[in-house]
C-alpha cells in the first residue's frame, strides 16, 4: 500500500461529500460556507502589492516578521486584555488551522487525550488524531444554549487528557462563552493540569450583548492557556494562509522549530498584509457586523416559522438547528435538500455524535440569496414532514 497507515483514517467529510456534489448542480445556493462574504479591504491589499513591488518576497523567520509579531503583541494588548513577549511569544502561522496543527503535535504524546466540546471544528478531532492523541468528545449541553457541562468534562478527564480545546465564538453553533464560565474553564484545567487551547478565530463577530473574552487574558496565561487566531474571518483573508498562536514561550519555542520542517514560515506577502491590518483602523468592519446581524435575525426568523429550535446565536455566522423532528440523518437530509432544492447545508454529524439530526447553517451570505434558499428549505421541510 502505497499511503502510509497514520493518514488511512482520514476520510472525505460529510462537507467535503456535500460540496462535491454541489459542484455538479448548476445554481446552488450554498448555506454552507465557512468564510466571510466580502472581499479584503483594500488598504490590505495595497501593503501586499507594495511589499511584492519592493521584492519582500523570500523567506522570512520561521516565527514570523518582527513587525507582525510586534503588531499582534500590541493588538492582544488593546482588544484581548493578553501581555505577550513579540519575541518569544507568538508565533506567525499559515492560518489558524497550521497553530492547531503544530500545536497537536508539539503538545501530545502517543495516546495522550484531547477533550473536546462538542460540536466541534472538524479539525480538531483530525489534527488530534494526526498527531497521535485520542479525541474524547464531551457533549455541551444543548437544552441550555450548548453550555460547558463542567461534570461531564469532569468525568471524561482521565489521566491521560493533556489538552481541552474551547472555540467561542463557536463553529458550528455560533454560541459565544460568557466570562464567568471561560473563567470556570480555566479553574478547571488548572485543577487539573490541563493545557487550554482558545481558539479565537470569531472573535470579532460577536451580536447582542455578547463579548469576546479571552481565557489567557488571567494569571494562567503563561502556565498553560494557548491562545489561536488569524486573518481569515475578521479581515475576509481566508486564502492568504495567515494567523497566529500566542502561548508561553517553551511553547512557541516548539512550534518554531516544527516549522522549519513544516512550512518554514508564513507566506512574506501575507505577513506584510498582516501588519497593515493590525495597523489600519476595525471602521471598515461596523457596516459589516450589521449586515451579517441582520441577516441572523432573517434565518432566526424563518427557523422560527419552520418550528425548527436551535440555540440562541450570539456568535461566529452559524445557527445549528435541530431537524430531528424532520429527520434524524443529517446527511441523507443534506443531499435531499440539495437535490431537490439546490440549497448546500451541512450535516450536524460532521462535528460530533452530538451533532446528528442537526444541519450547520451559515448566514454569510448575501440576503436576498439567503431568503430565496430558506424558501427553498421551507418547501422542502413540509414535502419531507409528508
Ligand atoms: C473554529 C475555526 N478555527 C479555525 C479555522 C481555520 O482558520 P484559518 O483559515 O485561519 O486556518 C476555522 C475555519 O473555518 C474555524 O471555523
Amino acid at each position: 500500500m502505497a499511503i502510509s497507515s497514520r493518514i488511512a483514517f482520514v476520510r472525505k467529510s460529510g462537507i467535503r461529500e456535500i460540496f462535491d456534489l454541489a459542484q455538479e448542480i448548476p445554481n446552488t445556493i450554498s448555506l454552507g460556507i465557512g468564510e466571510p462574504n466580502f472581499k479584503t479591504p483594500k488598504f490590505i491589499d495595497e501593503a501586499a502589492k507594495k511589499a511584492i513591488d519592493e521584492g519582500f518576497d523570500k523567506y522570512t523567520l520561521n516565527i514570523g516578521i518582527p513587525e507582525l509579531r510586534q503588531q499582534i503583541s500590541s493588538k492582544l494588548k488593546r482588544e484581548n486584555n493578553i501581555e505577550a513577549d513579540p519575541k518569544t511569544e507568538i508565533i506567525v502561522t499559515a492560518g489558524a488551522t497550521q497553530a492547531i496543527f503544530l500545536l497537536m503535535y508539539c503538545l501530545l504524546e502517543q495516546g495522550d487525550e484531547v477533550l473536546l466540546p462538542t460540536p466541534a471544528f472538524t479539525a480538531y478531532e483530525y489534527s488530534a488524531r494526526l498527531a497521535g492523541g485520542k479525541p474524547v468528545q464531551c457533549p455541551l449541553n444543548e437544552s441550555e444554549d450548548y453550555e460547558i457541562d463542567f461534570d461531564l468534562l469532569g468525568k471524561r478527564c482521565s489521566k491521560k487528557a493533556k489538552l481541552l480545546i474551547l472555540n467561542s465564538p463557536c463553529n458550528p453553533t455560533g454560541v459565544t462563552y460568557r466570562e464567568k464560565e471561560i473563567k470556570k474553564l480555566v479553574e478547571f484545567v488548572s485543577e487539573r493540569g490541563l493545557y487550554l487551547i482558545s481558539d479565537e478565530i470569531y472573535e470579532k463577530y460577536v451580536y447582542d450583548d455578547a463579548k469576546h473574552f479571552s481565557p489567557a487574558s488571567s494569571k494562567e496565561f503563561k502556565n498553560r492557556i494557548v491562545t489561536v487566531n488569524g486573518f481569515s474571518k475578521t479581515f475576509g483573508m481566508t486564502g492568504w494562509r495567515l494567523g497566529y498562536a500566542v502561548a508561553n514561550e517553551e511553547i512557541i519555542s516548539a512550534l518554531t522549530r516544527f516549522n522549519m520542517y513544516n512550512s518554514v514560515c508564513a507566506n512574506s506577502i501575507a505577513q506584510k498584509a498582516g501588519v497593515a491590518a493590525l495597523e489600519g483602523s476595525m471602521g471598515f468592519f461596523i457596516p459589516i457586523l450589521k449586515q451579517y446581524n441582520k441577516a441572523r435575525n432573517s434565518m432566526c426568523k424563518y427557523l422560527d416559522e419552520l418550528s425548527l429550535s436551535y440555540a440562541a446565536p450570539s456568535g461566529a455566522f452559524y445557527i445549528f438547528p435541530d431537524i430531528s423532528s424532520i429527520s434524524k440523518d443529517s446527511l441523507h437530509y443534506c443531499k435531499g435538500l440539495l437535490a431537490e432544492e439546490h440549497v448546500a447545508t451541512v450535516p450536524g454529524s460532521s462535528f460530533g455524535t452530538v451533532g446528528e439530526g442537526h444541519i450547520r447553517l451559515s448566514y454569510s451570505v448575501d440576503e436576498n440569496l439567503l431568503i430565496i434558499a430558506l424558501e427553498k428549505m421551507k418547501k422542502f421541510n413540509e414535502r419531507f414532514r409528508k
